[in-house]
């Protein structure tokens, strides 16, 4: 069994990004820039976008965290966005979610400038996506591909189910497993809630990618010797023991599974630490489009 180690593969990722940005710098041009607008006061999301804005300053782009009131309009907010779609000195930026109920998901992301969607959420990229074409991918789907890419999984022609169809990992990554090249070339099944007898599927699985936040559900009398298991949950689950009171619980009984697997991501250190690599390169990716126009 192997891990695949998200922890060190993110570092590498960022390295290699910091030395492009060292020559930028050093030949006089302007150094990516990253906003992350943050609505609220959720401590997930307030823990996820320090993470993205620190990590900026670990490889010298430049940052702006952008903290709203949870009382904020969708009108105000709509405002806010239009303000960053035309700031000349914003290269990409991206809009935490889960966002209050009054706001409309939807709308917020459609009035972000594709070429600014560092998250690859808006439909005209993820349109591009589906179709092959150059675009910013989903960060989370992006740095599972490219761990799978980096450890040499073979991806061709396996059976790949993926468990979870939300908009941000578990959708994109069906599609993505699916298209020609490699990564890809699998053959792919999407589960999700309503799926009958999902052991059937997951038991006939040489990938199995777990998008679903219900902790330490997949358990190793669910999959086959050999598998791939690519763990997408973070849930905080109570824990008196850890100083923060609470510890970070993957979508799979580690312990059980990886006895069985050949390769299999850990919580945390896994797929977590890889979103914001991927988003760093989506950003990196922004400017030098930019830079050509
Ligand atoms: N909420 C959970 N994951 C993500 C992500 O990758 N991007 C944004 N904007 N919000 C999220």
């Amino acid at each position: 069994m192997q891990i695949l180690d998200g922890k060190k593969t993110s570092e590498d990722i960022k390295s290699e990004i910091a030395a492009v940005v060292q020559k930028m710098k050093d030949d006089g041009q302007k150094v990516p820039h990253l906003a992350a607008v943050i609505v609220g006061n959720n401590g997930a999301s307030l823990t996820y976008v320090g993470s993205k804005v620190k990590s900026c300053q670990q490889i010298g782009f430049e940052s702006t965290l952008v903290a709203l009131p949870e009382t904020i309009t969708e009108s105000d907010l709509l405002t806010k966005i239009k303000e960053l779609n035309e700031d000349d000195n914003l290269d990409g930026y991206i809009v935490q979610l889960p966002l209050p109920k009054h706001i409309d998901e939807q709308k917020i992301l459609m009035a972000i400038d594709p070429d600014k969607d560092v998250d690859g959420f808006h439909p005209a990229n993820f349109g591009k996506m589906a179709l092959d074409m150059e675009t910013f991918l989903p960060a989370t789907p992006f740095g599972i591909m490219e761990l799978l890419e980096r450890y040499k999984v073979e991806t061709a022609g396996k059976h790949t189910v993926v468990i979870g169809r939300s908009h941000i990992v578990g959708r994109p990554m069906s599609i993505l497993m699916s298209r020609k090249g490699n990564p890809g070339d699998s053959t792919v099944t999407l589960t999700h809630s309503r799926t009958k007898n999902l052991e059937e599927f997951t038991r006939n699985a040489d990938i199995i990618i777990t998008a679903l936040g219900v902790p330490e559900f997949l358990k190793a009398d669910m999959v086959k010797d050999g598998v791939v298991v690519i763990d997408v949950g973070i849930t905080r689950v109570d824990d008196t023991s850890n100083p923060k009171g609470y510890k970070i619980t993957g979508d799979v009984d580690f312990d059980g599974v990886s006895k069985k697997a050949s390769f299999i991501t850990p919580v945390p250190g896994g797929v977590g630490p890889m979103t914001i690599a991927m988003l760093l390169k989506n950003t990196l990716l922004a400017r030098e489009m930019r830079m050509q126009k």
